[in-house]
């Protein structure tokens, strides 16, 4: 088995087998790492620790003095002394003389010849002027995966066990620069409907104390106004111009909805979070960003949600689904089916990170979400396209399955706790308070069973209707 090439997927598939969370570890919590105890109950569990660990090294580089060569001996013997298995090299410059070499080899290191590489920044006869000679690294094939020691550390425990982390693994100066790589985003396209659902989609993630970015992809149907409270609410906007699925009707509702790819462009980000609009973040989710591409909840029992996914941003895999989306239908026309076509392995979140607001099943009339989800997908009628206490998905009865007095409360609460100058933004249009009385009509004739219809709406926005877009 080559698995020294294979590390990285190997990680992937020790950590978390794909579509499965029966031995996936415990999430990671921020600092805490409780996947790293899981990470070494596999060594105990016989792996054949010995083959697995065969292409891998410790490196020091030593150059343009000899002042680190005792530093170097006494880090080549703190290793050994700890029973490391790995290989010791030492890359060195013309500078370290023939009998240090001896010494350095005798301390266990194998000892190789380089140019030391000048640092084109740095001063002339700086300390640091030939510093990128620890660049030399990178040319060390003979090995899969290095750990790289400066020679004034000394080793106190056996730390082999770290060789398992993808490059560039390092111990964190400061977590949180250390972290910036990685933001929720979310799309907006041909119409403003879903402003509001941004906004407070953002206010929900910044309220559970998020530490990352934020950045909002959005067509040129977004209004400077839109924009503006948009950034307000703590988004970063990004112009887009949105994509068309190639499978979907003309003038459907789906009909621009591959423009979600172009998250896959955003590669100034390692990580991204993808959310939909009509989300909302009910407790911090930061520790999701953990789980590799491609990471979603179920939808089903086959396939998943395409509301909330990890993915790892590509130009390359942006193409690669761009050429995709001319030869590979969606079973809908929109972006889910024709992801979980391209991504048949996926990696299985639990549901409660994208609560579906769907109750299909008998016998539950309360429509109660309670307090287990991370985050609610609101499917049906959205919340800010009803009154505030009149969830309107209950008047029509092909919606009922959507109607949820506690979710409905849910989203507003972050409404009410978000700054007024942002809750401007969900006013009711003339046409969303239409639909919503002409329903309420109906259902009151029709004297739906659910009663609903009785409620007096005490929500001020139905006097502050503002004009259509
Ligand atoms: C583990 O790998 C070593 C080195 O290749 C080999 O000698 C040994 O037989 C292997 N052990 C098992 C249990 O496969
Ligand atoms: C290293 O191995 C020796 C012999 O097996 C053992 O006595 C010693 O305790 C080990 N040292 C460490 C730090 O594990
Ligand atoms: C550059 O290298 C020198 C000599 O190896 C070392 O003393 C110094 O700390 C390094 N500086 C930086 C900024 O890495
Ligand atoms: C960590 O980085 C952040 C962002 O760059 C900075 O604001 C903060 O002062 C840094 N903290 C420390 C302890 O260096
Ligand atoms: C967010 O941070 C504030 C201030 O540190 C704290 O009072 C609040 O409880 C935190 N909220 C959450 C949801 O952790
Ligand atoms: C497509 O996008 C529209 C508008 O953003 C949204 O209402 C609809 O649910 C999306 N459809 C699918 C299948 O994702
Ligand atoms: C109310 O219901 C009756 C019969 O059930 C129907 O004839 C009438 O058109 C309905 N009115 C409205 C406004 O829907």
């Amino acid at each position: 088995m080559l698995i020294g090439r294979c590390t990285l997927s190997l990680r992937v598939l020790v950590l978390m087998p794909v579509g499965s969370c029966q031995i996936a570890p415990a999430y990671a919590q921020a600092g805490k790492e409780i996947w790293r105890y899981f990470m070494s109950q596999a060594r105990l569990a016989k792996l054949n620790y010995t083959t697995y660990h065969q292409r891998e090294a410790y490196v020091t580089v030593l150059h343009s003095s000899e002042a680190y060569v005792w530093g170097a001996i006494a880090l080549a013997q703190s290793i050994i002394q700890k029973n490391s298995s790995k290989d010791l090299v030492l890359l060195h410059d013309k500078s370290v003389s023939g009998k240090s070499l001896r010494d350095l080899r005798a301390a266990g290191w194998k000892t190789k010849w380089i140019s030391r590489i000048r640092s084109p920044f740095a001063k002339k006869d700086s300390y640091n002027e030939w510093n990128y000679s620890k660049l030399r690294v990178w040319q060390l094939i003979e090995y899969d995966k290095i750990i790289f020691i400066d020679s004034d550390l000394l080793v106190l425990k056996n730390i082999d066990e770290f060789f398992f982390y993808p490059e560039l693994s390092a111990a964190e100066q400061n977590y949180t620069t250390y972290h910036q790589r990685e933001a929720y985003v979310t799309v907006l396209h041909s119409s403003e409907a879903y402003v509001c659902g941004a906004i407070a989609l953002a206010q929900s993630i910044i309220q559970k104390n998020s530490s990352k970015d934020r950045v909002l992809l959005h067509d040129k149907s977004i209004s400077g106004k839109s924009l503006r409270g948009l950034r307000a609410a703590a988004w970063k906007t990004k112009w887009i111009s949105r994509i068309c699925s190639p499978f979907a009707k003309k003038d459907s509702y789906n009909e621009w909805n591959y423009s979600k790819l172009r998250v896959w462009q955003l590669i100034e980000y390692d990580k991204i979070i993808f959310i939909d609009s009509d989300l909302l973040v009910l407790k911090n989710i930061d520790e999701f960003f953990f789980y590799p591409e491609l990471s979603a909840a179920g939808n089903d029992k086959v396939l998943f949600n395409s509301g909330v996914m990890v993915i790892e941003p590509s130009l390359r895999k942006f193409e690669d689904l761009m050429l995709k989306s001319f030869k590979v239908s969606s079973y809908n026309g929109g972006d889910q089916g024709f992801l979980n076509e391209v991504f048949t392995w996926w990696h299985r979140l639990p549901k409660r990170i994208n609560h579906l607001k769907v109750f299909s099943k008998q016998g539950d009339k309360e429509h109660q979400v309670g307090d287990n989800p991370y985050a609610i997908h609101y499917l049906g009628l959205k919340p800010w396209m009803c009154y505030k206490d009149y969830d309107c998905n209950w008047d029509m009865v092909s919606r009922h399955i959507f109607a949820s007095d506690s979710a409905h409360k849910k989203w507003w609460q972050v409404y009410d706790a978000m700054p007024k100058k942002l809750q401007q933004y969900c006013a009711l249009t003339k046409h969303m308070d239409k639909r919503i009385k002409k329903w309420r009509r109906i259902a009151e004739n029709a004297s739906l069973a659910n009663g609903h219809w009785k409620i007096k709406p005490k929500d001020p926005r139905q006097y502050h209707i503002v004009d259509n877009k």
